[in-house]
């Protein structure tokens, strides 16, 4: 259902070949062309705002990770709520897993580098995520779900994201789909850059997942040596980059590996600009404000304490899934 869009043989072109045809109306079914990828030029980019260290945390039954999107930043990256980055040879910082833990309120987005992890939750949903592969939970009312490492050795390396749903969604259905690799649109621009769209839209090329409220986007970009990306992004989008290989310069300002970059919201600025000197890989993610208040309680994210409380009954009741 997800074809994925290969832009392998104009990335050999000379870069001026493409250039000289790049158009900002291309077709969906004009992507095996080269005609068709747009040029989305930037001409104010985002200044980084401040640079992020995440924090060493543990989480499940003892799953060693980076907690880089902390509680202290959900007002500043609304929609996001957490990212949290794990990566590991250690098979002890990770055999554990997550086993079944209750959520409500929100989507969580699982990106998986290298392992291999099962997913099962309380609507019936089962997954394999491995190399490469997304997951992708709204819980809605509510799910418990447990998410368990199919490894005894090796790396296990990988994010989970947290998007928040509007008050009026927060009480849907739970919602599961999952992603292989392959199946993840991908599209390599004239310099040579790698660009995964796991959700919204980059370069006319839409992604796997695609919401209205927040307006996400997530792309994973794997920057050769010497190249640039120019995104555009509305100056309303709150957005971040996380870079988890090598390091960007976004602006003027260096980005350096385990470091999210924080991009301003100038309301002049259309768009960012990512440069890499050196091979890089960065995750891009911006998305809407939902501008609503925010309660959290563990894996419980509500507007106001009276729905979490009653979250607390309904998972204590066996009312919640
Ligand atoms: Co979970």
């Amino acid at each position: 259902m997800y074809g994925v869009v290969s832009f392998g043989a104009a990335a050999l072109l000379p870069a001026n070949a493409l250039h000289a045809v790049c158009t900002d109306n291309a077709q969906m079914s004009m992507l095996t062309s080269t005609s068709a990828l747009p040029c989305e030029p930037v001409s104010h980019p985002r200044s980084v705002e401040r640079l992020v260290t995440g924090k060493a945390t543990s989480d499940g039954a003892g799953v060693k990770l980076t907690r880089v999107l902390t509680q202290d930043l959900q007002r500043r990256l609304d929609p996001y709520l957490m990212l949290d980055a794990f990566g590991s040879v250690n098979p002890d910082d990770y055999i554990a897993g997550f086993p079944d833990h209750p959520h409500r309120g929100f989507e969580t987005i699982t990106y998986m580098i290298a392992g291999r992890m099962r997913h099962r939750d309380s609507a019936g949903h089962e997954g394999l995520l491995e190399n490469g592969g997304v997951q992708w939970m709204t819980a809605g009312r509510g799910v418990i779900h447990s998410e368990i490492p199919q490894q005894e050795e090796g790396v296990m390396e990988g994010f989970q994201l947290w998007l928040n749903l509007p008050g009026r969604d927060k009480m849907s259905a739970p919602w599961y789909r999952d992603f292989k690799a392959a199946d993840l649109p991908r599209f390599v621009t004239d310099t040579g850059v790698s660009v995964t769209v796991i959700a919204g839209h980059s370069h006319g090329v839409a992604g796997a997942v695609t919401r209205e409220a927040s307006a996400p986007l997530y792309l994973d970009l794997h920057l050769p040596a010497g190249s640039r990306l120019m995104q555009p992004l509305a100056a309303g989008l709150n957005a971040f980059l996380y870079v988890y290989r090598g390091e960007i310069t976004v602006a003027g300002s260096t980005v350096p590996s385990q470091r999210m970059a924080i991009l301003g919201n100038d309301a002049q600025s259309d768009g960012v600009i990512v440069e890499a000197a050196g091979e890089a890989r960065a995750l891009l993610i911006a998305g809407r404000p939902l501008q609503e208040p925010i309660e959290q309680y563990g894996p419980f994210v509500m507007n106001t304490r009276d729905e979490i409380h009653q979250a607390l009954n309904d998972f204590r009741d066996g009312r919640l899934a």
